[in-house]
């Protein structure tokens, strides 16, 4: 990056692959601007209204007098304060100040790298430094992105619904807009803040040598994310921040708005190296720890018993859970006052005594016990009209404008934006955690906010804004308190996942659909974005809402073994000989643990072709292990009988390779040449394969 001659903005000069002999600090293109103005051009890092006049900005500013937007400077880049660049441990950062023509306003970026991980780290935060204007920004986004892909670009992204989340699509662009992003109030089913661009020649085909590019904003409110590609510039131009249908944020005199921070990286490995450079920053740098303590195997209860929630059932389904290999215990929605269907009780969290007759900790105590961890569901956010907090604070719940009350899943939603609210929260979640000897939490939140707002507040237009800070605080405070308590966060399925969550909880439920065929294609997407180590996952024995095809028992666990293994099923219901083959696969689970949730993955195929697999490679300092989920959901149904094999990716060619449960050696070149067999040992349809380095 390098600051304008006329310190009127950061432009970036080149962000890829390394160039040996330096690069030339950006400059304005002649034969360009003969039409254009200069602002409009530049490879702005953030760029504002007022100083760009027809390109994309990041900022618009509103003074509510006839001056739109704003023009900032950062005059003398030696003066006190204007330009500091800071080593921080592994990360170096560049702070920039600007001030506007005004004096009003004070913009300052913030750009960190670090030598732990490729992603690059952005922010900005606008002060209004004026003694008694209030000025409002229509829009503040986190910062703009000019890819140097020129101007035809693939962009890859995840879309999809309820039950249905994480579907890979991709769109070119060549001219114009592509714009996705949630307008309610989590981060949503409907598109993940994170999208990968590659260059694309005058054919569409990938300009493999200039790589890929991955930007996610880490946020869990209203965003929105777009790309633009314009004649001008040669760049792509990713830009993300809070959503500006939805937001706008007030800026009393003295008061400053940060935006959330934007994360980028390039990988010379296209689009799966994008997904390898993700995952490791997520593992090393956003997750609190890999071990086994925050990513146990669950079991839960509720598609056993869902509201129907007895002490006697549970303890029942406790003692077969235990008996199969799992490590915590949850009982799911259905436990408090109340709480008999989803039309009441939200709010009233006191365990239900005509469910239990000793209370909560009793049963608690007898998962314990049973050697196992107890765990509980809780939707904080969410209240029901019938419950008693509803009754007693009516004024908790968003109802911007007075507007008639719209429920939907039939609750409404409380203000985390509000202090009071959020004191609540935090009071109620600490005496539960108290009170019970309860170490995993699983926090739901079914309910997107529709009419979020506060009439009358300066500031409540931001309500997303500060509702996401609330959750934040919330979950900061559990980690800070209760630090052996494992946080699984939830939103109808996976509708709150995104990178601001990975760093607060342990791992994320993916979605609610279980069956084993569909479910693999929701991990499929999920894992191009986000990690296996948080990637909750049950067996249930559900069989999916679109493809309601057979597969056998084994397949149903391996779709669950390629994340964070957990079992949802009624295991009363399994037959001995279920219940055996399920604690075998559970065992062998814990064996492949440490590779799935370390290891760097690489995808073969896709789920609904011939043989998909994902293949685990975890590297220590002297040894690797790699391990290889193998499916093949129509295997036993098709006539060919052709051995299948596949080829690997993470060996190194010349060492040599054991196949565990087997003699056989080989080296990664014939791996990777050659192919391995795959003898389908566990299932006809689905295998497991690890080879450990030798030497
Ligand atoms: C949501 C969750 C489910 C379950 C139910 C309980 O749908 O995604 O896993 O917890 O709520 O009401």
């Amino acid at each position: 990056m390098s600051l304008l001659p006329d310190g009127t903005g950061l432009v970036l000069d080149h962000w890829g692959a390394p160039v040996i002999g330096g690069v030339e600090p950006w400059s304005e293109p002649e034969r360009v601007l003969s039409f254009v103005t200069p602002a409009d051009v530049a490879p702005l890092e953030y760029a504002s209204a007022g100083h760009r006049h027809t390109a994309f900005s990041e900022l618009l500013v509103d003074r509510g007098d006839s001056r739109t937007g704003a023009r900032f400077t950062c005059a003398d880049p030696e003066a006190a304060g204007a330009v500091s660049f800071v080593i921080d441990g592994e990360d170096s950062i560049l702070i920039v100040r600007f001030v506007d023509e005004s004096g009003e306003l004070t913009l300052t970026t913030r750009t960190s790298t670090s030598v732990a991980h490729d992603v690059v780290r952005r922010s900005a935060t606008i002060e209004n430094r004026s003694a008694s204007r209030t000025i409002t920004l229509p829009r503040v986004f986190s910062g703009g992105w000019a890819l140097p892909v020129g101007q035809r670009a693939r962009i890859d992204y995840l879309a999809g619904s309820w039950a249905n989340e994480f579907h890979r699509e991709h769109v070119e662009l060549h001219w114009g807009t592509f714009s996705i992003g949630s307008r309610q109030g989590v981060t949503s089913l409907a598109f993940s803040p994170v999208v990968t661009v590659s260059a694309l020649d005058d054919d569409s085909h990938a300009i493999a040598e200039l790589g890929a590019y991955g930007i996610a904003l880490e946020w869990s409110g209203c965003w929105r994310l777009q790309a633009e590609s314009v004649a001008v510039g040669e760049r792509l131009r990713v830009s993300c921040g809070v959503d500006d249908d939805t937001t706008t944020v007030t800026l009393l005199p003295g008061e400053s708005f940060s935006a959330p921070d934007t994360v980028g990286l390039w990988s010379p490995a296209g689009p799966g190296g994008v997904s390898v450079g993700w995952h490791k920053y997520q593992r090393d740098y956003l997750a609190r720890d890999l071990g086994e303590h925050h990513r146990p195997v669950v079991y839960n209860s509720w598609y056993a018993t869902e509201f129907d929630v007895n002490v006697e059932q549970q303890l029942e389904l406790a003692r077969y859970a235990a008996e199969l290999g799992a490590e915590v215990f949850v009982v799911d929605d259905g436990w408090f006052v109340g709480r008999v269907s989803d039309k009441a009780g939200l709010g009233d969290w006191t365990p239900d005594p005509a469910k239990f007759p000793d209370g909560l900790a009793a049963l608690a105590q007898s998962v314990l016990d049973l050697k196992m961890r107890f765990g509980i569901w809780v939707e904080p956010e969410g209240v029901s009209e019938d419950s008693d907090l509803y009754r007693r604070h009516p004024e908790w719940v968003y109802q911007a404008a007075g507007r008639p009350l719209v429920t939907v899943r039939n609750q409404l939603v409380l203000d985390l934006g509000r202090d009071d609210v959020v004191a609540w929260v935090e009071d109620l979640l600490r005496r539960l955690l108290n009170s019970t000897p309860i170490s995993y939490l699983k926090w739901d939140m079914n309910r997107s906010v529709s009419d979020g707002g506060r009439a009358g507040d300066p500031h409540g237009r931001e309500w997303s804004v500060q509702h996401t800070r609330g959750y934040y605080r919330v979950l900061e405070m559990l980690r800070r308190e209760f630090p052996g308590v494992t946080v699984e966060a939830c939103s109808s399925g996976g509708g709150r996942i995104d990178n601001a969550v990975l760093a607060r909880s342990d791992v994320v439920w993916t979605s609610d659909e279980t069956g084993p065929v569909d479910r693999l294609g929701i991990q499929h997407g999920f894992l191009s974005a986000y990690p296996a180590h948080v990637m909750s996952s049950w067996v249930s024995d559900e069989r999916g809402h679109h493809d309601r095809r057979d597969v056998s028992f084994e397949f149903r666990f391996t779709v669950a073994m390629a994340g964070v293994l957990g079992i949802g099923s009624d295991v009363t219901a399994w037959t001995p000989d279920q219940c055996v083959r399920a604690g075998e696969l559970i065992a062998r689970y814990k064996q492949i643990r440490e590779i799935v949730h370390r290891g760097d993955v690489t995808v073969h195929g896709r789920p609904e072709l011939p043989l998909y697999a994902l293949e685990y490679s975890q590297t220590n300092e002297h040894t690797q292990s790699v391990c290889v989920i193998v499916y093949d959901r129509d295997r036993d149904r098709r006539r060919d009988t052709e051995a299948p094999r596949i080829r690997l990716s993470s060996l190194v060619a010349d060492a040599r390779y054991r196949i565990e449960g087997s003699d056989a050696i080989v080296t990664g070149a014939q791996a990777a040449v050659l192919g391995v067999d795959v003898p389908f040992a566990l299932a006809a349809d689905t295998d497991i394969l690890v080879f450990h380095r030798l030497g």
